[in-house]
Formats: C-alpha cells, sequence, structure tokens
C-alpha cells in the first residue's frame, strides 16, 4: 500500500508512503488516497494529519513519468479526478492538519493546500513549480494559493514556479506554524488546539470560513446567520452555553 491510515490517540494519520518516488502522487495512490478519506470520514477520529514517510519529502507532485505521453482526455480526467480526491478534505467530518516534513511540490503542495491547516519542519522547501515543466497547476493550486497567500504573491509563485523555504511560507501565511520536532508530533499537538470542541460547530465554522472568498459580503452574511443558527440548534450548542453559566467545562458530545 502506498497510502496508510493509522490512529494515534484520537487522530487519524494519513501518510503517503512512496519515499523512492518522493511520495508523488500516481494514479493508484490518488485512488488509495480516495479510499483512506472514506475510512476517514467513516471514523470518529477528532482531526485527520496527512503526512509523508521518509525524511525528505511530503509529497512531490503528480507522477509525472505518467504525465509522459498521456491523452488529453486523460490529461483532464485526472486533473478532475485529483481535484475531486483533494476537495474530499473539505466534505470530512473534522479538520484536516498537514504536516509537511520535505518537499511539498506541485500536486503535493496542492494536497497540502487542501488540507485545513499547514505545519512545516523548519527544513521543508515548497513550490509549484508546473510551470517549469511547460504546465500549469492542476489539482487546485491556482485557486487555492490565492485565497490563501493573495493574488499578488499566488501569481509570482506559479508564474516563476520558486521555491519557499518553512520561513518564508509562515511569514505569507502558507503555513500556520514551524513544526519543532517530530512533524506528525507536532501537527497533534496542534490538533489539540481545537480538537477539544464539538465537531459539528468546527465543521459549520469551516463552511462559513470557505464560502467568505466566494461570495459577496451581503450573501457571507447570510450565509454566516442561517449556519450560525443550525450550530444554534444543536446539543453541543446546548451543553456549551450551560457549561458556561455553571463555570464548568462543556462535555461536547458531536451532536
Ligand atoms: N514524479 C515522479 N517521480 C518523482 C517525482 C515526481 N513528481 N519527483 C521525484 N521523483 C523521483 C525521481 O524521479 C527520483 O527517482 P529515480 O531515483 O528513480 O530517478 C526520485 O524520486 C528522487 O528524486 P530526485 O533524485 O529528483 O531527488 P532530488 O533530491 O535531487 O530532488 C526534487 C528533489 C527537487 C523534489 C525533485 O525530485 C523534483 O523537482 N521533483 C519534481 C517536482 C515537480 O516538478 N512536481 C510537480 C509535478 S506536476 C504536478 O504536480 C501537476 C499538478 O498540479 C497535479
Amino acid at each position: 500500500m502506498s497510502v496508510e491510515l493509522t490512529r494515534q490517540d484520537e487522530f487519524a494519520v494519513v501518510t503517503l508512503n512512496r519515499p523512492e518516488a518522493l511520495n508523488a502522487l500516481s494514479a493508484a495512490v490518488l485512488r488509495e488516497l480516495d479510499q483512506a478519506f472514506d475510512a476517514v470520514a467513516a471514523g470518529d477520529a477528532r482531526a485527520l494529519i496527512v503526512t509523508g514517510a521518509g525524511a525528505k519529502a511530503f509529497c512531490a507532485g503528480a507522477d509525472i513519468k505518467e504525465l509522459t505521453g498521456r491523452s488529453l482526455s486523460a490529461q483532464r480526467r485526472d486533473a478532475a479526478y485529483g481535484q475531486a480526491v483533494l476537495a474530499r478534505l473539505d466534505e470530512l467530518p473534522m479538520p484536516s492538519v498537514a504536516a509537511i516534513n520535505g518537499y511539498a511540490f506541485g500536486g503535493g503542495l496542492e494536497l497540502a493546500l487542501a488540507c485545513t491547516f499547514r505545519l512545516a519542519v523548519p527544513t521543508a522547501k515548497m513550490a509549484l513549480p508546473e510551470i517549469k515543466l511547460g504546465l500549469i497547476p492542476g489539482y487546485g493550486g491556482t485557486q487555492r494559493l490565492p485565497r490563501v497567500v493573495g493574488e499578488a504573491r499566488a501569481l509570482e509563485l506559479i508564474l516563476s514556479g520558486r521555491t519557499l523555504d518553512a520561513e518564508e511560507a509562515l511569514r505569507i501565511g502558507l503555513v500556520h506554524r514551524i513544526a519543532e520536532g517530530d512533524p506528525v508530533a507536532a501537527a497533534i499537538a496542534y490538533a489539540r488546539t481545537f480538537s477539544v470542541h464539538g465537531l459539528p460547530a468546527l465543521k459549520l465554522a469551516r463552511d462559513a470560513v470557505k464560502r467568505a472568498l466566494d461570495v459577496p459580503l451581503h450573501e457571507g452574511l447570510k450565509l454566516e446567520a442561517d449556519l450560525n443558527t443550525l450550530a444554534f440548534q444543536t446539543r453541543d450548542a446546548a451543553e456549551g452555553m450551560s457549561a458556561f453559566m455553571e463555570k464548568r467545562k462543556p462535555k461536547f458530545t458531536d451532536r
């Protein structure tokens, strides 16, 4: 298996495990990732950590050896499938954290961008280098990168294909933290800052924020009022407010 799904405490960990190809996303790896997300969606983890096996790479992107000589229709299908697999991270009931343990290039950075949060080891290198292959990103990079770092920086990074180190990625907001020590352990420690909260409220908040850059302000505000009302109807909301009044910690049950 080139994608492993394991459990650490209350967290699911998906590891791309193809270190001999720097964990590149072959068609088989994408299918296995899709299946791993099925299992994560059906499970009860409080957060998903996504990482790469070995010390060298998170993921070096689409498998360039498979790209060579591909028909246009196969390329179109692959881009749509890769986008669909990565978009599943938005639909998972729990937030996700990319633990970037080395190179995150092309589709690898696009995978990290599709996660809710990103942590990178100090030696990590990130790029959307497709332009150097005469290509452009195909697994969501042109859409998610500007949403994360702004249009000006995204254009500069996509058109130059240049490599960022972890410090610069942190400075421009591409990663949320530098992971000191073991990247998965750091991602789990980071996940504990939100995993104590109820999953329904976490999902509604993720959905509302995701839409913020897609819709005009008046529509976004309406959506926020609707999702806020949905959150208000949950048992977790009743529990959270009671706990505040009773000066105790809430016991959320994800309902
Ligand atoms: N696909 C297939 N194999 C890859 C790969 C990739 N994306 N990246 C690395 N590999 C393979 C190499 O071919 C090599 O295998 P062999 O030993 O069999 O030759 C092995 O992994 C180790 O790689 P390198 O020897 O190149 O390692 P390095 O340390 O010298 O360089 C690197 C590391 C800078 C990341 C370099 O491997 C590299 O530039 N890789 C390609 C990155 C890239 O261009 N990614 C974008 C792909 S296109 C894409 O992702 C489109 C999209 O939007 C979905």
